[in-house]
C-alpha cells in the first residue's frame, strides 16, 4: 500500500468505525462482530500512528486518552436547564391537564408525547458545525460543570453529527439535552468488580453514573459502562423545531440515541389510557426509570405556558410508586467471597416489594452499617431497583423501641473461624486464610474460569461436589484428580470423567499471565497479571520480588504490590505454589525474554481452532516474540497458522502463495516447544 492508499484507508476507517459504533451503541443492532470491530480499531490506531496529522477530534480512537483534570471548569448554559413538576397518580395528571387548559384552551387540541423518565443525570451537549465540542452537567440549571472529556468516552454519544449515512441538515450550533445513566446489569457487574478489589461500592445505578461522570480522570470514566439517551434541544442556530415528536425524530436522524419507548398520543384521554401499560413496562426496562414524562407535543404552546418556579408548565412527570418498603431486620449475616472479602447482608422479616417476596438485602459493607447506625431488630427501609439485589437504605430511627441491638463487626471468619483483617485505608474486612472452605469454592470457580486456566466443564455444581467429597482441598488438587475419584461423584460416568480429566490436563500449559490471574490474588486481574508476567517472566522471579520492585511496574499501585507480597508470604500459599511446582505447573515466559526477536518482522494470521492454544494466547505469544498478528491475509502475511475448521482465509492464503503452518510449527519457530 502506498502512502496515499494508507491515508485513504485511515479516513475510511474513521468513518466506518464511527458508523459501527453507532449501530452497536445507539441502535443496538450491530452489523459486524466485536472481533471485527476490534480489528478495525487496531488497524486505525496503527495508521493514525503513522499519520498523526490525520487524527481528527472526532476519530473513534479519541474517545479516551485526555489528561486528568485538577478541577472542572464552569459552563454557563445557553438557556435555563429546567426541571419537571411531579404527579403521583392519574388524578394529579388530570389536574395538570385541566390547569393548563384553563391557561390556554389550545391545549385541548394538542397532541402529547410520553417518554420514560430515565433515572440518571442531565447532560447538556454542545455541537458546533456538527462536532461535539462541550458537554456539561446540569449544575443549578444555569451554570454546570464542564465534563467534556468524560462524556467523550460514552460510545453512544456521537462525536460528529450527522452520523454517516444520514441525510439531515445540522444547524451550525446545536445544544442537546439528554440523560446519562447506567444499565442495571452493568451496575451490578461494576459493583462486583469494585467489591472484589476491596474498593467502595456504589449504592445504585444513578449515583454510580454521577460518580463516574464526575471523575477528574477520564481514563476512569472510560471504564464505566455509561450510557446516554437524548430528548430535547436547548439551543439551535436555526429556528427550534416546534413539535416534541419531530424533535425526537430529528435527534434520531442526526444519530443521537433516543429511547425506543417514546410514544405520541393524539389526545389527553389516550395518555391516561396508556398509564397502566407504562406501569407494567417498568420492570422490563433495562435501566432505572422513575416515571413517565408527559409533554405537550406543541412546543410553541408549551413555551407560551411558561414556567412555574423551575418547572415548565407544558410537561409533567408521573412518578412510579417507590419500590421501597419498611420491614424488620432480624439478623445480620456475613458472606465470604473469593478474595476473602466479608460482605454483610440483612436477614429480613419477609416482605413483598415490587411483586416479589424479599427475605434478604445487602448491607454493602461494615462501614455502611456503622455510618447509617443500622441495628439488629431495627425497622429498615428496603429498596429494589430493577433486578438488582434489594438493598437496605437505612433504619427508621423514629420506630425504635430501645430493644435494638448494636452490631459488632465479626473478629473471626464465619466459615473457618480464623481472625479477620482490615487493611488500613480499605473499607473491606478479609478472611486471609487460604484454605477457608467458603473461599475455596469461589477460588476454584475463579481458577477454572475463562480468563484464568479456562477449564471447560467445571461448573459450580461439580466444584461443590469435588470440595464436599474432599478430593479438592486446594486448586492444585485439580491436577491430582483421578478417574476413580470422579466416578464416585453423582452424575459421573466414564465418559464425563474422562472429558473432565482431559480438560484439566489441557489447561496445564496455560501461559504465566493466565496462571497468575488464576491464583486470585486480591487486586490482580487479567491486566495486572499480564504486566507481572511480562516483567518477571517466571514465578521464581515474581515470588522473590520486593514490594518496591513490584510497584515499579506500570499499572500496579502500592496497595496491589502489598497485596501480592502478602499473598506470596503466607505459608499456605507457599505450600500451594510448591505443590504446583512439583506437579509440573510452573509456567514461564518462553525464551525467558519478553523481547525475544525470533519472530520479528513476521506477520501472522490465525484461522480456525488451534489444538492447544487459544487465539488470544497464540497472539500474545507471537507478540512476545516480536511478531505481529493481523486479521486478514494479504501479500504482506508471512504465515497463516492453520487450525481446525478454517475460514476463507485459507483459500486466500493459498491463492496468494502465503506459507501455511500448524500450531506445532509456530511453536517451533519460537523455539518454544518443550517436546
Ligand atoms: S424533560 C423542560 N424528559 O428528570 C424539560 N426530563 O425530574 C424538562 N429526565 O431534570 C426535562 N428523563 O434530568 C425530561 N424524558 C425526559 C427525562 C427527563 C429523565 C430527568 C431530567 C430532569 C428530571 C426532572
Amino acid at each position: 500500500m502506498d502512502s496515499q492508499d494508507e491515508r485513504e484507508e485511515l479516513l475510511k476507517l474513521q468513518k466506518e468505525i464511527s458508523y459501527h459504533n453507532y449501530r452497536y451503541h445507539v441502535l443496538d443492532d450491530p452489523l459486524i462482530s466485536d472481533y471485527e470491530y476490534d480489528l478495525m480499531l487496531k488497524k486505525l490506531q496503527q495508521l493514525e500512528g503513522m499519520y498523526p496529522e490525520l487524527i481528527s477530534a472526532d476519530s473513534p480512537t479519541q474517545r479516551s486518552g485526555a489528561k486528568p483534570l485538577e478541577r472542572f471548569q464552569k459552563v454557563v448554559h445557553p438557556a435555563p436547564v429546567l426541571s419537571l413538576a411531579n404527579a403521583f397518580n392519574a388524578d394529579d395528571l388530570r389536574a395538570w391537564y385541566e390547569r393548563i387548559m384553563r391557561l390556554d384552551p389550545r391545549v385541548s387540541t394538542s397532541a402529547f408525547v410520553m417518554e420514560p423518565k430515565i433515572d440518571g443525570l442531565t447532560v447538556v451537549l454542545r455541537y458546533e458545525n456538527g462536532i461535539f465540542v462541550q458537554g456539561a452537567t446540569r449544575g443549578d440549571g444555569v451554570i454546570g460543570e464542564d465534563i467534556t472529556a468524560n462524556l467523550r468516552t460514552i460510545r453512544a454519544l456521537p462525536l460528529r453529527i450527522p452520523v454517516s449515512n444520514h441525510e439531515v441538515r445540522i444547524p451550525k450550533v446545536l445544544v442537546v439535552r439528554g440523560e446519562c445513566y447506567i444499565r442495571v446489569k452493568d451496575f451490578e457487574i461494576l459493583n462486583d468488580e469494585l467489591a472484589k478489589r476491596g474498593e467502595k461500592i456504589y449504592q445504585n445505578p444513578r449515583n454510580t453514573a454521577a460518580g463516574s461522570l464526575r471523575q477528574l480522570d477520564p481514563a476512569i470514566s472510560s471504564k464505566r459502562p455509561l450510557n446516554l439517551l437524548t430528548y430535547a434541544i436547548i439551543e439551535s442556530s436555526e429556528p427550534l423545531i416546534s413539535s416534541q415528536w419531530e424533535t425526537l425524530e430529528f435527534l434520531k436522524q442526526a444519530g443521537f440515541p433516543v429511547s425506543t419507548l417514546v410514544q405520541k398520543k393524539d389526545t389527553f384521554e389516550l395518555v391516561v389510557d396508556s398509564v397502566p401499560d407504562w406501569m407494567e413496562m417498568r420492570n422490563s426496562i433495562p435501566f432505572e426509570v422513575d416515571g413517565v414524562v408527559v409533554k405537550l407535543d406543541d412546543l410553541r404552546l408549551a413555551n407560551a405556558l411558561g414556567v412555574s418556579g423551575k418547572d415548565p408548565r407544558g410537561a409533567i412527570a408521573l412518578k412510579y410508586p417507590a419500590k421501597e418498603v419498611a420491614t424488620t431486620l432480624n439478623e445480620i449475616r456475613v458472606n465470604v467471597g473469593r478474595t476473602g472479602v466479608l460482605t454483610p447482608y440483612a436477614v429480613l422479616e419477609a416482605v413483598e416489594l415490587g411483586g416479589v417476596v424479599v427475605r434478604q438485602a445487602t448491607l454493602h459493607n461494615f462501614d455502611f452499617i456503622r455510618e447509617k447506625d443500622i441495628r439488629i431488630k431495627d425497622k429498615v427501609l428496603v429498596k429494589r431497583a430493577g433486578d438488582v439485589i434489594p438493598y437496605v437504605i437505612g433504619p427508621i430511627t423514629g420506630a425504635r423501641t430501645g430493644l435494638e441491638i448494636q452490631y459488632e463487626v465479626p473478629t473471626v471468619c464465619p466459615s473457618c473461624g480464623q481472625a479477620v483483617e482490615n487493611l488500613p485505608g480499605e473499607v473491606a474486612y478479609y478472611c486471609v486464610n487460604a484454605s477457608c472452605p467458603a473461599q475455596l469454592v469461589r477460588n476454584v470457580e475463579h481458577f477454572v474460569s475463562r480468563g484464568a486456566m479456562d477449564i471447560e466443564g467445571l461448573g459450580i455444581k461439580i466444584v461443590g461436589q469435588l470440595i464436599e467429597s474432599g478430593s479438592v482441598k486446594d486448586v492444585a488438587d485439580l491436577y491430582l484428580l483421578t478417574e476413580e475419584q470422579l466416578l464416585k461423584l453423582e452424575g459421573f460416568a466414564i465418559k464425563k470423567a474422562q472429558n473432565l480429566l482431559n480438560a484439566i490436563e489441557a489447561s496445564r500449559n496455560r501461559p504465566l499471565d493466565r496462571f497468575i490471574t488464576a491464583l486470585g490474588i486480591r487486586g490482580v486481574g487479567e491486566v495486572a497479571a499480564s504486566e507481572l508476567a511480562r516483567h518477571f517472566k517466571s514465578l521464581d522471579f515474581l515470588t522473590q520480588a520486593a514490594v518496591d520492585e513490584i510497584q515499579q511496574i506500570g499499572g500496579i499501585g502500592p496497595n496491589i504490590a502489598l497485596s501480592i507480597r502478602d499473598w506470596i508470604d503466607r505459608p499456605a500459599n507457599q505450600q500451594l505454589l510448591e505443590k504446583f511446582r512439583q506437579i509440573g505447573i510452573w509456567p514461564e515466559v518462553i525464551g525467558n525474554s519478553a523481547t525475544s526477536t525470533a519472530l520479528s518482522g513476521l506477520t501472522f494470521v490465525i484461522t480456525g481452532t488451534l489444538p492447544t492454544l487459544s487465539r488470544e494466547d497464540a497472539e500474545a505469544m507471537i507478540a512476545r516474540h516480536g511478531g505481529k498478528t493481523t486479521g486478514s491475509v494479504s501479500r504482506n502475511t508471512s504465515y497463516l497458522v492453520l487450525g481446525e475448521n478454517p475460514g476463507s482465509k485459507l483459500e486466500k492464503a493459498k491463492s496468494l502463495g502465503v506459507k501455511i503452518i500448524s500450531e506445532h510449527e509456530l511453536l517451533d519457530l519460537m523455539g518454544a516447544r518443550s517436546s
